[in-house]
């Protein structure tokens, strides 16, 4: 079970990484975009402070050309700057040309936009190490999100497949949790749907009831949220 963030950001990879529960991270250009507009920031510039982190954790960056050339020099590019990168390819023809081009170099590729499993099957061929299924954009849809990971990973396992299953564009807990119930092998969420897998009421109330309790007898210390016996 791993877990990736979804952004863009290096200052909020690093901020989350002490809870040592960031096992990878994926972008996209819409996230390049919007935090390239937020901080001034080229693109270049973004994906070369993202590049420190892809020694510590597989980084997926995205490539935007629509031909095999124009891909193969982005690929390039990014390679340079980051040759631990993960390269993001839409399944397409052109998409699963280049993954296996990319995978017959030992480059890891990340098939992105799945809506089916067809596609899914094709991504695996092409060498893909994840295949991304896009679960929010599914059910927005009016289809199951949930049932494609189920359906992938269903076949998957019938044929022994290599690739992992890395659900994204997940929107709530429940996503989160149906995912790796339906045999994702990785999510790939925004930090905030992180802190709302962390946070339960329950949770709160009971360290509220706990350190209420403990300064009735030690009222000069106050408890932490880590617990010891
Ligand atoms: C994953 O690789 C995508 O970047 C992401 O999960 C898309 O999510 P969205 O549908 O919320 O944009």
């Amino acid at each position: 079970m791993k877990i990736f963030l979804d952004t863009a950001c290096c200052d909020t990879i690093r901020h989350y990484a002490d809870t040592n529960m960031i096992d990878g991270v994926t972008t996209n250009p819409s996230l390049m975009a919007h935090y390239a507009k937020k901080t001034g920031m080229t693109t270049d510039a973004i994906v070369n402070t993202l590049a420190e982190l892809s020694n510590q954790y597989p980084v997926s960056v995205e490539l935007t050309g629509h031909t095999i050339d124009d891909m193969k020099k982005q690929a390039k590019k990014w390679l340079d700057i980051g040759p631990q990168f993960v390269i993001k390819l839409p399944i397409t023809h052109t998409g699963l040309a280049m993954c296996r081009w990319l995978t017959d170099t030992n480059v890891r590729v990340n098939m992105t936009l799945c809506f089916s499993v067809n596609q899914a099957v094709l991504a695996a061929k092409a060498g893909a190490t994840y295949v991304s299924p896009f679960v929010g954009r599914l059910d927005d849809a009016g289809h199951n999100g949930i049932d494609l990971v189920a359906n992938i990973a269903h076949v998957y396992a019938q044929h022994n497949t290599c690739t992992e299953i890395l659900a994204a564009s997940l929107r709530h807990p429940l996503h989160v949790q149906n995912a790796f119930l339906a045999g994702a092998h990785i999510v790939t969420i925004v930090p905030s749907l992180l802190d709302k897998m962390m946070d339960h009421p329950m949770t709160s109330a009971g360290i509220a009831l706990f350190d209420k309790d403990w300064s009735t007898v030690c009222p000069n210390t106050r408890t932490t949220d880590t617990y010891e016996e």
